[in-house]
């Protein structure tokens, strides 16, 4: 049996043969419907997906539609229980920009097997404040339905309240913040208390003069929390101080 500060050696060397591979989760783009491949600078994307214009995930094309009703991106109708006001609907503009623009999703990528995506996001940690302030905002708005992504009639060619469903105030459908953030897309979204500007949540919202905030965030999730630090000594380097110690041992 190894002495246990032998062990507490090997725990405690943060993930050197590992850091390689997560670095690919850092700058990505997930391979979905409108995706592109890799993320890159956007001369110009429009409206409130701007903030992601220095690199992103989307076109021009695909900023523009993503303030669109029933856009070419998934014919999706905000307005499925009459007319969501424009101070919600700007939460569901954002949710779609973060969506279809962020490189910086990589941590919470998953395979999704569905016919019109080949990958997701599950449990991305929303700041708090940009989750409340997304529920504040939508107290007037009606819907019929809990999760957005499933089970609604598109036999018109966009998404109708399935039959004996009820359109009621998102108090009534969802209840809370954290279960509209976390339900309205299957778990895209996980609820977090993180603060905005905490580096531990990702921000849908940030002032532009200031960078993307999610980057670093990103980065937190993605190498294991490790903090930027002095470089460590290369591998071989360490097993050359590991060998002794395990001969000594076995
Ligand atoms: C975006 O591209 C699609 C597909 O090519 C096209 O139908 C649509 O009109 C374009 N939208 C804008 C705003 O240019
Ligand atoms: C879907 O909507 C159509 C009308 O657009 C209706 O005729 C049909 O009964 C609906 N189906 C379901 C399952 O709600």
């Amino acid at each position: 049996m190894a002495a246990p500060w032998v062990l507490v050696l090997l725990v405690a060397w943060p993930g050197a043969p590992g850091a390689a591979a997560q670095e690919s989760l850092l700058n990505v783009c997930m391979d979905a419907k409108h995706h592109k491949t890799e993320p890159g600078p956007e001369g110009e994307l429009f409206g409130q997906c701007s903030l992601w214009k220095d690199n992103a995930c989307c076109t021009a094309n695909t900023s523009v539609e993503a303030h669109l009703d029933q856009s070419y991106l998934y014919s999706f109708n905000w307005d499925h229980c009459g007319v969501m006001p424009a101070k919600c609907k700007r939460h569901f503009i954002q949710d779609t920009c973060l969506y279809e623009c962020s490189p910086n999703l990589g941590p919470w990528i998953e395979e999704a097997d569905t016919s019109w995506r080949r990958q997701r996001v599950l449990h991305v940690p929303l700041c708090r404040e940009d989750c409340e302030q997304w529920w504040e905002d939508c107290q007037d708005t009606f819907t019929c339905k809990v999760n957005w992504h499933k089970g609604w009639n598109w036999t018109s060619g966009t998404n109708r309240c399935p039959q004996g469903s009820q359109c009621r105030r998102f108090a009534a459908v969802f209840g809370s913040a954290a279960a509209l953030c976390e339900q309205v897309w299957s778990h895209s979204y996980r609820y977090t208390e993180y603060e905005r500007g905490s580096g531990r949540c990702i921000q849908l919202w940030w002032d532009p003069a200031e960078g993307n905030p999610n980057v670093a965030v990103a980065r937190f999730y993605a190498l294991g929390a490790a903090p930027p630090g002095p470089p460590r000594p290369p591998v071989p380097a360490l097993l050359g101080l590991l060998l002794p110690v395990l001969r000594g041992v076995l």
